[in-house]
């Protein structure tokens, strides 16, 4: 009987250690230690068995059955171990990898940029950023501009109307009103802003930009406004540059300029290294980049005082000037773009030459 218990016992160890699955452990402890199976027979055999051989064989089927219990369980834990291993290895995750390649970053359209640098230029001078409506009243947009009944500006090839009292502005000028009749001197404020007219060509696109500038304050000169653009134009255009005015003539201001600026290309010579006329500014060695002037005294007599400007703006004691300028063109001269329309096409090529 001992040795049929010693045997069943050896069996089991065998199966047990054969065994990969926990199915298999669980039918291996019902075939060896199940209620049916034949070492719990054995032991439940015991009293019925001559006293002298109940000690023993009792003895070694009750080790027999603790021993294969514990054979089951050490090897179900290997199994558990061997396959946490295994799923460790094979399913290896590096959490701390990056992700899928990372997407190519934004850029911002060179015109958002030309702004923002026209923006910090005139704010390191001492100017402050304003913004007005895109939809202005005749009245702020020619009127109080000092425009005449009949000046050609007005005509409805050349202005987008809305209403006959309401276009889409076509400049930002309409903003040195607004910003006079809100704020008391002295005043130092630049006005970035789309605008509106309607041409549409290599050079003008139906929509474009502008930076408006005004000063006001007493004794400001015409070397003011020169002394700020030629600040303006080293900033952008390089240290070395120089600026010159041309007279002209705008409703608003009195004496009337062009800007130009010296050619950074050809350094203001007209001419290449190698001899050949400069193509940006076509030999001239200037170009043409804004529109500026004296505040005419009349545009003043158009700001009531009120209390939001008090003492108001008395072209007795107050002076200014302001200016004009696109950002399209500033953007085309300094980056050598060609056509305005390319600004706005959205064509990944032109737009990530930039930013
Ligand atoms: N508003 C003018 C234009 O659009 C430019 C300008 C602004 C000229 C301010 C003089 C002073 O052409």
């Amino acid at each position: 009987m001992i040795e049929r218990v010693e045997q069943l016992r050896q069996e089991a160890r065998g199966a047990v250690q054969e065994a990969t699955g926990a199915e298999q452990l669980q039918a291996l402890r019902v075939r060896y230690l199940g209620r049916k199976a034949e070492l719990p027979r054995i032991l439940r055999g015991v009293r019925e068995l001559p006293p002298e051989q109940r000690g023993p064989v009792g003895k070694a089927a009750n080790e027999a059955r603790q021993g294969i219990e514990a054979l089951i369980q050490a090897r179900s834990a290997q199994i558990d171990a061997q396959r946490l291993e295994r799923s460790l290895r094979e399913d290896r995750l590096d959490v701390t990898l990056p992700g899928s390649p990372p997407q190519p970053v934004g850029r911002l359209h060179v015109l958002t940029a030309t702004w923002r640098e026209l923006e910090d230029i005139f704010v390191g001078l001492g100017f402050t950023v304003l913004e007005g409506p895109e939809v202005e009243t005749v009245h702020y947009n020619f009127d109080a501009l000092n425009h005449s009944p009949t000046h050609p500006a007005r005509a409805l090839t050349d202005t987008f109307y809305v209403s006959d009292h309401a276009v889409l502005r076509t400049h930002t000028s309409p903003m040195q009103i607004r910003a006079m009749e809100a704020h008391p001197p002295p005043l130092y404020v630049v006005i970035p802003g789309r605008v509106y007219r309607p041409d549409s060509d290599a050079t003008h696109t139906p929509q474009f930009h502008q930076v408006e500038g005004l000063a006001v304050d007493e004794d400001i000169t015409l070397s003011d406004l020169k002394g700020t653009l030629l600040a303006f134009a080293r900033a952008v255009f390089g240290e070395e540059r120089e600026v010159r005015l041309r007279p002209h003539f705008f409703p608003f201001t009195e004496p009337s300029v062009e800007v130009d600026v010296s050619c950074f290309h050809c350094s203001g010579s007209g001419f290449l290294k190698d001899g050949a006329r400069c193509h940006l500014c076509k030999g001239e060695g200037w170009l043409e980049v804004l529109g500026a002037g004296e505040v005419d005294p009349n545009v003043y007599a158009h700001v009531p005082t009120t209390e939001a400007n008090a003492p108001g703006y008395d072209s007795e004691r107050v002076q200014g000037f302001a200016w004009g300028m696109g950002i399209e063109r500033i953007a085309m001269l300094k980056h050598g773009i060609p056509d305005l329309r390319l600004y706005y096409e959205n064509d990944l090529r032109f737009l990530e030459q930039f930013g």
